[in-house]
């Protein structure tokens, strides 16, 4: 026999065992298929009763090779590969440890019966790219499990672990200890018994066609302009109401369809630009130091969401505030968001033991001198915080990395407070901490490659999303985010209303609306960056000092019924507008939607061209990274330095000269890259 290099045949007798080997995480790739199906002929040719099918290394499979979407066509097709193993006379059994994802559950999909370690987790995620799972998961899991309970994995992409897919039916029996022993003696043992297992493929699947369509809108529902989740609708549906083949045939047209739209071509560019974000200019070969302990600054909003991000990393914290009380309200804050995690089935109680007792707090600064990464969090103040550094340039230890979560001061400034300028970064969270992915790590003029590599790989320890920005007023999403944030003042000024420039916005595809989400934020942190910096929003400013602060306060650009989170136009800040409008001496006039769009998007696009410029950010798709992970950015329309893109930047230019010609905002006028790339025919992501 051939030496095979992706598949290893092991032969126990009558079960024979084949190891999926393409590390690190099994990606069907071509050669893989077709040493399967030869492996399985083998098998029979031999005269195997039953075949086990297990991962080697980390996981089963993690599904198709991104890299090589168009390859799956080459034959044997995956369909190809489960067909032979619906062939395979006798039983087929996939033994999943780590992950069996898209493509790899397919395949287990394609075995009649399915075991799993108790860790591992399976999952059809295909919709999170935009398309859905193209060989047979749409047919055969409705089959195994019931039409609803598969449309609702199908159309959230979101994988479920072990013990929840076995009371589904996806997973027929959990093995503790050896997974390959346990499968090849699940399978002798069905052999014994004459256990028979159905192919999945000849089952029906179980549910009621009114209650079907009834969850189906639902998806339709929830899907906010996303093409994809309907989609799985229409396939798991056929799974219900047509024959196997005819589901299939089903299933490909929408594959068809999907994996050529607009949509999924920008949220396989969110995926990769992801990937190409941890590639930072100088920090090949250089050794991120060890981090063995962390410590926060500061136990407030921030402070807390960040331990938590390291605690539920095992990375143990030192948490520093300045008073007893200020600590323990901190720690309360904690403790409360894991205790709700509880209830909601996430976690358990020990596990809420397990990370308290990974968080240390103190009112003693000097207990940071353990700590290899201390991050800043208390006010924004450039006076509290070098204030704060220069005791830390004191008491941190050697080597320790000193890290800003600063939302706008001047990193270098905050550096200069120390005599280690080298060791100090920004480490910009999002809010909520613990939950946000995104981190801007900002590298300061004095900043060494060997700290700024340190923050980046803790941050990927604690499930960060890290993006390397430089250092300038907002760094990135944040100056960008005002340009946004002025554009909206101005179109109170000039004739909009919150509510309507929040309506638009959350049709374009905003999880949020600008305006209710400086509610949620409390706009009285914007206020308070204006100030420091001397730009006026007269509106925006009017609201601050009349109290209206947000959800916090009751109101803010809404009004919040008590208690409630859901925002109320309110006929006073429309009174408030007009009144401002009015003092101004502005004309009102009504904001098309498509203007609307155009500013809070193309000022965006504007300011990202003066940053991808100025080599504040490193590249276009580190941009769009940025957007998607922390600021409510629809990863479907790939990030806004993407979206201009996919419009052509001649058409940005022309329409951004149109815009600033309109309102007379110089703000507006397209950047000198734009003038550039329009003029070259060049585009940010290949600017020629
Ligand atoms: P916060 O006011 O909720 O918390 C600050 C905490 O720092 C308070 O508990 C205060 O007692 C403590 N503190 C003040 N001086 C201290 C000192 N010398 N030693 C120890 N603790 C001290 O503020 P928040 O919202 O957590 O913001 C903290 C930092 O994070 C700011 O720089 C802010 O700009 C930044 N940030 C805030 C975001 C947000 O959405 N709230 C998002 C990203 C960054």
């Amino acid at each position: 026999m051939a030496e095979q290099a992706f598949v290893r045949h092991e032969r126990l007798g009558e079960v024979h065992v084949l190891r999926l080997a393409n590390p690190p995480v099994n990606t069907l790739r071509h050669a893989l298929r077709q040493e399967l199906v030869a492996a399985l002929d083998d098998a029979a040719a031999a005269g195997a009763k039953a075949v086990v099918l297990i991962g080697e290394g980390r996981m089963f499979s993690a599904g198709a090779e991104m890299t090589e979407f168009g390859g799956l066509r080459l034959e044997p097709t995956l369909t190809q590969v489960i067909d032979a193993l619906d062939a395979f006379p006798g039983l087929t059994v996939a033994a999943i440890h780590g992950h069996a994802l898209g493509g790899g559950l397919e395949l287990a999909l394609g075995c009649r019966a399915r075991v799993a370690a108790p860790s591992a987790q399976v999952g059809l995620p295909e919709v999170k790219r935009g398309i859905l799972p193209g060989a047979g998961g749409t047919q055969r899991l409705p089959r195994l499990i019931g039409a609803e309970p598969a449309l609702a994995l199908i159309a959230t992409g979101d994988s479920v672990p072990a013990p929840r897919a076995k009371e589904l039916g996806i997973i027929d029996a959990i093995i503790e200890g050896d997974l390959a022993e346990g499968a090849v003696a699940f399978a002798r043992a069905a052999l014994a018994a004459g256990r028979e297992y159905a192919r999945v493929r000849d089952r029906v699947a179980a549910g009621e066609l009114a209650a079907f369509d009834a969850a189906a809108a639902a998806v339709a529902k929830r899907a906010r302009g996303m093409e994809a989740p309907p989609a799985t609708a229409e396939a798991v549906r056929a799974a219900l109401t047509e024959p196997f083949e005819h589901g299939l045939a089903t299933e490909r047209r929408l594959f068809e369809r999907l994996v050529r739209s607009e949509q999924s071509q920008a949220l396989r560019h969110a995926f990769f630009a992801e990937r190409e974000a941890q590639k930072v200019a100088g920090l090949a070969g250089i050794e991120p130091r060890p981090v063995a302990r962390a410590a926060v600054v500061g136990a407030g909003t921030m402070g807390g969401g960040i331990a938590m991000s390291f605690a539920a990393a095992g990375i143990p914290v030192t948490v520093v505030e300045t008073t007893a009380e200020a600590l323990a309200r901190g720690l309360a804050r904690v403790e409360s968001n894991w205790r709700r995690s509880v209830k909601s089935g996430r976690m358990t109680d020990e596990d809420v033991s397990r990370l308290l007792g990974l968080i240390r707090g103190t009112t003693d600064l000097a207990e940071v001198r353990d700590a290899d990464v201390i991050i800043e969090a208390v006010f924004e103040d450039m006076e509290v915080k070098q204030g704060v550094f220069r005791e830390l340039d004191r008491l941190a230890k050697p080597g320790a990395v000193l890290a800003t979560n600063t939302s706008y001061l001047d990193v270098d400034a905050i550096a200069g407070a120390t005599s280690r300028p080298g060791d100090v970064l920004g480490m910009h969270f999002f809010s909520p901490a613990n939950v946000m992915r995104l981190l801007e790590i900002v590298r300061g003029k004095a900043t060494t490659a060997a700290a700024l590599a340190t923050a980046v790989a803790v941050g990927r320890r604690i499930a960060k999303v890290p993006v390397v920005v430089g250092n300038c007023f907002g760094f990135v999403g944040n100056r960008m985010s005002f340009q946004r944030g002025r554009q909206g003042e101005l179109m109170l000024q000039e004739g909009a209303l919150p509510w309507e420039v929040d309506r638009v916005m959350t049709g374009f595809g905003l999880a949020m609306g600008p305006f209710a989400v400086a509610d949620l934020a409390g706009l009285d942190i914007g206020g308070m960056v204006r100030k420091a910096f001397g730009i006026p929003f007269p509106i925006a400013d009017a609201m601050v000092a009349a109290g209206r602060l947000g959800q916090k306060t009751g109101r803010g650009w809404y009004r919040y019924a008590d208690g409630s989170r859901t925002p109320e136009p309110d006929p006073e800040t429309e009174r408030m507008i007009l009144e401002i409008s009015a003092s101004l001496g502005r004309t009102r006039r009504t904001i098309p939607p498509e203007e609307i769009v155009d500013r809070m998007t193309l000022s965006l696009v504007n300011e990202g061209a003066k940053i991808l410029e100025e080599g504040i950010a490193a590249r276009a798709s580190d941009i769009d990274v940025i957007f998607v992970n922390g600021y409510g950015w629809p990863a479907w329309r790939g990030g806004p330095m993407w979206h201009a893109d996919r419009i052509g930047l001649a058409k940005v230019r022309d329409r951004l000269a149109e815009l600033a010609a309109l309102t007379g905002d110089d703000g507006l006028k397209p950047a000198p890259l734009i003038e550039r790339l329009a003029a070259s025919g060049g585009s940010f992501a290949k600017p020629g």
